[in-house]
């Protein structure tokens, strides 16, 4: 249901919105302006699971990690990633995938480790992310690893070394994507004949889309 409470939010960014059009340097849709270099930088922050492009300069020890997980991380994950209370464990899970509740850590499922990286820089100390240092942010990375031994304790996580610690659980995923739409070239002429093309089911014939619009409690499939 629309409250109007929605409906006011909407209206006040549709005014917002009129508001920077007015100062706004011309463009395609004739509003916003274009993105400075150090704005893009600061969005684009993503750092590739395999082999770690986008990694920032800088590294970071296992024992420094030590220390910064102590101030920012132990509360919610446990001093050793144990996880208090219902957070997170970040460790442990080892020879568990196959179980009737396997253990998903950091250890035991995720195939990269500059994934670990990205993860922490991102969303990492959860009341305040993107307030890590990338030195630091790599110091916890190489301590999390060390925690779940796939490094040893003298380990330094760099843009070098993380790319190439093998993740236990790195040959378990499947790349491919099956689905014939994403494999097969879409049709550019002397495509077939749109009157000989037949609809063989919806979704809506199968229960997953509403057949009437309008307030939810008339919106389930009769
Ligand atoms: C206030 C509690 C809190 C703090 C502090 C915190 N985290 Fe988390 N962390 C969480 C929660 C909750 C999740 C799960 C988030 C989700 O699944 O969307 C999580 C998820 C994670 C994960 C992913 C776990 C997985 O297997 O999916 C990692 C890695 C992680 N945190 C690392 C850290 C590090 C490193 C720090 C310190 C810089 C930190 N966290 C600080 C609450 C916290």
């Amino acid at each position: 249901m629309f409250s109007s409470r929605k409906l006011s939010l909407l209206l006040g960014i549709a005014a917002a919105a009129g508001a920077f059009a007015s100062a706004a340097e011309p463009g395609h849709f004739g509003y916003g302006k274009t993105a400075t270099p150090a704005e893009i930088a600061g969005w684009d922050i993503d750092a590739r699971g395999d082999d770690g492009l986008g990694l920032p300069p800088g590294k970071g020890t296992v024992e420094r990690g030590t220390e910064v997980f102590a101030d920012q991380c132990a509360a919610c994950h446990g001093t050793f990633g144990e996880g208090e209370g219902r957070f997170p464990k970040l460790v442990g899970g080892a020879g568990t995938l196959k179980n009737d509740r396997p253990e998903l850590t950091v250890g035991s499922y995720w195939p990269f480790a500059p994934t670990l990286f990205d993860y922490i820089n991102r969303a990492m100390p959860m009341p305040a992310p993107h307030t890590l240092s990338a030195d630091d942010v790599y110091a916890l990375t190489a301590y999390i690893l060390n925690l779940n031994d796939l490094v040893p304790s003298e380990f330094v996580a760099d843009r070098d070394s993380l790319p190439k610690v093998k993740m236990p659980n790195r040959d378990h995923f499947i790349w491919t994507d099956p689905r014939p739409d994403t494999t097969s070239k879409p049709c550019m002429n002397a495509c077939a004949d749109p009157a000989s093309v037949k609809i063989m089911s919806t979704a809506e014939g199968n229960g997953l889309t509403p057949r009437t619009t309008g307030p939810l409690d008339t919106m389930q499939p009769k």
